[in-house]
């Protein structure tokens, strides 16, 4: 059942190019348009939107925090991201025209469940991004975008995290075509790279052997932490967080723009950092801003391990150990960005006798608050 691989993690990693074209599929017509009739909700009632909030937990957090860039960016609707357990115990602002997105792989966590009730409660309307068909929280939200990654099993969430990555992407420019903002040649082009993703992903999936061993030579360290800037920011955590459950070491993701507020304190000679760059192409203030955070901190002795596009040379200087990804517009980074960094936990945990599958304390659905 575990397909040749010797854990289902390794299995759901080389399942991402189909589970994401997967969910591409039948959404985006020849034209370029999308069509998500799944999303019950009027066309008149999203133009009325003013707000989106996205609740979710843990990797589906990440996801959202990632949507918000492309939503705020496509649509020009302010978009608020909350962990589930914290939106459910305050008085948040909500009404008719907000539009909740509840993020959840299993569909039964019972955060996001008590969350999304909590909105439904004062009036918003919900949308679901839910891997789990007839699941808990689909059928208590107005409408539901299923992601279709099939059945995850390993604890550590990975193919379903790219799949709800294209649901936010989606959710975004359908919002964006519906309102008509925005709505131009970026927009076009961005459809056009997203239905050609997959194959980058997988590309980057053939050329995962040096990070292995990259990991594998890493194993008896203590702490790595991981930086990034934009949507780089919400992959740092992500690549953390699987990390920290996976490998069982300290690790920790910042916006590297906040290095010098305090975390380049935790710079030691030789630990690990992981910095995902941004493209240098468009935004090459950011890029700027990157390439000065790692001579910073390799001044300071870190060992910098590089995620950085095909062509961008400004990086090589400063990187230790350099992991290339594809070129893709800024927005849709992420979906290169993360899969060095699924490959990377999972072999440094592999490395440090752990159980990959199933990780100690942690259930695979989390159905008590
Ligand atoms: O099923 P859900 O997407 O609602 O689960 C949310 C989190 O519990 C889940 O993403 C968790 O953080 C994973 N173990 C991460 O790999």
């Amino acid at each position: 059942e575990k397909g040749g691989y010797d854990y289902f993690m390794l299995k759901e990693i080389a399942e991402q190019p189909k589970a994401v074209a997967d969910t591409l599929l039948g959404r985006i017509d020849a034209a370029g348009s999308l069509t998500l009739d799944e999303v019950r909700i009027g066309a008149a009632e999203l133009r009325e939107v003013d707000k989106v909030v996205i609740v979710a937990c843990g990797t589906a957090f990440h996801a959202g925090l990632i949507a918000k860039y492309a939503i705020e960016h496509w649509t020009r609707i302010p978009c608020e991201v909350e962990l589930a357990s914290e939106f459910r115990y305050r008085d948040p602002i909500l009404d008719r025209q907000t539009l909740v997105v509840a993020i959840s792989q299993s569909g039964e966590t019972m955060d996001t469940l008590m969350a999304l009730r909590h909105a439904r409660e004062q009036g918003a309307r919900v949308l679901a991004i839910c891997n789990t068909n007839g699941s808990t929280i689909p059928r208590e939200s107005d409408a539901v975008l299923y992601t279709h990654a099939g059945p995850e099993v390993a604890v550590a969430s990975t193919k379903a995290f790219l799949t709800q990555l294209v649901a936010c992407y989606l959710v975004a420019l359908y919002l964006g075509q519906v309102r008509g903002t925005k709505w131009g040649d970026e927009i076009r082009d961005v459809v056009r790279e997203l239905s050609r993703i997959s194959r980058e992903v997988e590309r980057v999936l053939e050329t995962m052997e040096p990070v292995r061993e990259l990991a594998r030579s890493l194993a008896d360290k203590d702490t790595v932490l991981f930086l990034g800037r934009h949507v780089g920011y919400p992959v740092a955590l992500e690549g953390a967080l699987k990390l920290k459950e996976l490998a069982y070491m300290h690790a920790e993701g910042f916006a590297a723009g906040e290095l010098k507020h305090g975390p380049i304190a935790l710079i030691e000679e030789d630990m690990p950092v992981v910095v995902v760059a941004p493209s240098p192409r468009g935004r090459s203030v950011l890029h700027d801003k990157i390439v000065s955070n790692i001579q910073e901190i390799r001044a300071r002795g870190a060992r910098t391990i590089v995620v950085a596009e095909e062509g961008d040379e400004a990086v090589v200087p400063y990187a230790d150990h350099l992991i290339r990804i594809p070129v893709t517009p800024t927005l849709l980074q992420p979906l290169v960005s993360t899969v060095p960094l699924q490959v990377f936990a999972c072999e440094l945990a592999t490395a440090r006798g752990n159980e990959v599958d199933q990780p100690r304390n942690l259930a695979k659905s989390v159905t008590v608050e």
